[in-house]
């Protein structure tokens, strides 16, 4: 795996000299997979997009296109790059054809532990046993996933905040037996799409979430309370702490559903009611309120 420069047709040069993966596959099609497949095809990478619905691997290529053309609107890229980066994407049903040939898998399917699971028993299964394994999960153990497969050392999180091509972060978390290899590898190829590796362990919630989450659950409770509106409190941490949105804002953007989801398991993995959603976030889940992509949630779009 060292020492090769790249050239895929029609592609950018793949230079970082410590890697020489081509071949990416993405489990999963919504918003994370879409933007993950997107920055790896950008970057020159032969992308396999697999999902199992039509509908949604229609609507990916809809919105990769949609985000492309908003970076060639701001000269980021052009018209050529665009096109070509479009043309590495490929899309794929099932995980036994998609993942053929892949160096790297990453996995960024609906946040629910049996299902991942499940994939990762299918990956091991198909994949070249040379294949890194990824998942892009936001709060279940890397640990539990590596311990479905027969490659555990191989097993890595790889943590992409949401939109995927502006984010500089890429959380990367060792399971328990991740091998340093395997480490380095992701280091190398998080550097070579021009973002920012933070390496943590394995922990509910690893870093991003275990801070943001409960800033966001706090921010409920404060609007439950009704000790301000949801505009002022969110005005409040934009002006006063700088944050790009607020945090009711923010949690209507990455999804009541999933909020709520990781807190739960923030709040069962280490059996600490301060992790506990709150009820009002839990009500509007139950709702059907789930934020930005169900037109309400915090504010109506
Ligand atoms: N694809 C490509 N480019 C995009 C994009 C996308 N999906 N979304 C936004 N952009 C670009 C815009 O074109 C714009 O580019 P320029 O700076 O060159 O003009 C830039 O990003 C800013 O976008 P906008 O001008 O449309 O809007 P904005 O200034 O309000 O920024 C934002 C939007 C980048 C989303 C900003 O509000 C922000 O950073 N918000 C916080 C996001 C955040 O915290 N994400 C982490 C969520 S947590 C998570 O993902 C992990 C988890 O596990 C829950």
């Amino acid at each position: 795996m060292h020492g090769k420069v790249l050239l895929i047709p029609g592609s950018a040069e793949i230079t970082n000299q410590k890697i020489s993966m081509k071949n990416i596959t993405v489990v999963g099609a919504g918003t994370m997979g879409n933007g993950i497949a997107h920055v790896f095809a950008l970057k020159g990478f032969r992308v396999h997009l697999i999902d199992a619905s039509e509908a949604a691997l229609e609507k990916a290529m809809q919105t990769i296109e949609k985000n492309l053309q908003r970076q060639v609107s701001k000269g980021i890229i052009n018209e050529v790059e665009k096109q070509e980066t479009l043309q590495r994407i490929f899309t794929f049903f099932n995980i036994a054809e998609g993942v053929q040939q892949a160096d790297l898998v990453i996995e960024a399917a609906t946040e629910n532990s049996e299902i991942k699971k499940s994939i990762f028993k299918q990956l091991d299964e198909n994949a070249h046993p040379d294949c890194i394994l990824a998942t892009n999960t936001s709060s279940i153990s890397i640990t539990q996933l590596a311990n479905v497969t027969n490659r555990p050392n191989k097993v890595i999180g790889m943590h992409f905040m949401n939109p995927v091509p502006v984010m500089k972060l890429v959380e990367v978390i060792n399971g328990k037996e991740t091998s340093e290899a395997t480490t380095n590898t992701i280091v190398e190829l998080t550097k070579l799409l021009d973002k920012i590796p933070c390496v943590v362990k394995d922990a509910p919630g690893f870093i991003a979430n275990r801070i943001l989450m409960p800033m966001i659950n706090e921010a409920i409770h404060a609007f439950a309370e009704g000790i301000s509106d949801a505009a002022t409190i969110d005005q409040i941490m934009k002006l006063g702490m700088a944050h790009p949105m607020g945090p009711l804002q923010l949690a209507d953007y990455i999804g009541l559903d999933v909020c709520k989801n990781i807190l739960d398991i923030m709040n069962t993995g280490f059996n600490n009611e301060k992790y506990a959603p709150c009820p009002l976030l839990v009500n509007m889940v139950a709702q059907g309120k789930l934020g930005v992509k169900t037109g309400e949630g915090f504010y109506k779009y």
